[in-house]
């Protein structure tokens, strides 16, 4: 029987940061990991990009044998998911799925503040397509939601840049706009797979009490529910703990960046984006 690796999609390497957690959760199944490195960012392009982008990433991943796709990436997840699962998904193959970050987030975040208000730090995609707001609403009805879009942060993360003065300034700057939307903020949630690279920096100019929230583990444990809960996907992703990565930009920025995310060494497979715009 074929493979069926679960596929996790990102539009570069901030879905490292999730797979890791995935994979120390779930070590047991097959994962194939894309990394659309040659058009990232995607977090300042618009709705129609992103779709299109994500479902050929996600088309790719299918003709892989990947029954079940995550998009690890906030701003596919914001922008282009709605559209795949409803419009897609029943002309390509109504038994395929594909799971996105921002709902397994958006149902457990309330839990982490005790003053029921939480501030988002995102990609401006992320922001400007509200979805955390609609979505952590349906939780969480009284929590109040400050966000502030950060779009330098994932150029300086993907370009290695994010250890120095000039990626310090720009993150304290966002991070003190957010704050200084209220004084009541105790959570800031990570909404971009790329951010939890800089959680030291972002912390070292905050108060210790306050929740610094990453989504790779809430989005492994909410995978695992799902399996348990979907026995005949579970059955179909096969179990030899391998895991396959490929970028469509160069493998060897890609082998020697990855480590910083993933933290392990990889070694990837080039994806040429003609092969997957065909
Ligand atoms: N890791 C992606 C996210 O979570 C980054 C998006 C981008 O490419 O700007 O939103």
């Amino acid at each position: 029987m074929k493979q069926q690796p679960i596929g996790v999609f990102d539009s570069g390497y901030g879905g490292l940061t999730v797979l890791k957690e995935i994979v120390a959760t779930l070590p047991q199944y097959d994962y194939l990991y894309l990394g659309d490195n040659a058009r990232a960012p995607y977090g300042t392009r618009s709705f129609e990009t992103v779709y299109q982008y994500t479902l050929e990433c996600v088309q790719w991943l299918f003709n892989q044998g990947c029954s079940l796709v995550i998009l690890a990436c906030n701003t596919a997840s914001a922008k282009a998911l709605r559209t795949i699962q409803q419009n897609d998904l029943p002309k390509i193959d109504a038994s395929k799925r594909v799971l996105g970050v921002i709902r397994p987030t958006a149902e457990v975040i309330g839990n982490y503040s005790k003053t029921n208000q939480i501030g988002i730090l995102a990609t401006s995609g992320a922001v400007q397509s509200q979805s955390y707001p609609i979505e952590i609403e349906k939780f969480y009805p009284t929590v109040q939601l400050y966000q502030q879009a950060c779009p330098m942060w994932v150029p300086l993360i993907e370009n290695n840049e994010y250890n120095n003065d000039g990626a310090n300034y720009f993150i304290n700057k966002d991070v003190n706009a957010l704050l200084g939307q209220s004084a009541q903020i105790d959570t800031i949630l990570l909404a971009c797979t790329h951010y939890p690279l800089v959680t030291e920096i972002i912390k070292s100019g905050l108060p210790k009490n306050m929740n610094v929230i990453s989504q790779g583990k809430i989005v492994a444990d909410s995978l695992k529910d799902y399996l348990q809960r979907h026995t005949e996907m579970e059955e179909k992703c096969s179990k030899n703990g391998q895991i396959q990565f490929f970028t469509t930009d160069s493998t060897q920025d890609f082998d020697n960046h990855a480590f910083n995310f993933f933290g392990k060494m990889v070694k990837s497979k080039h994806l040429d984006l003609h092969t997957v715009n065909s």
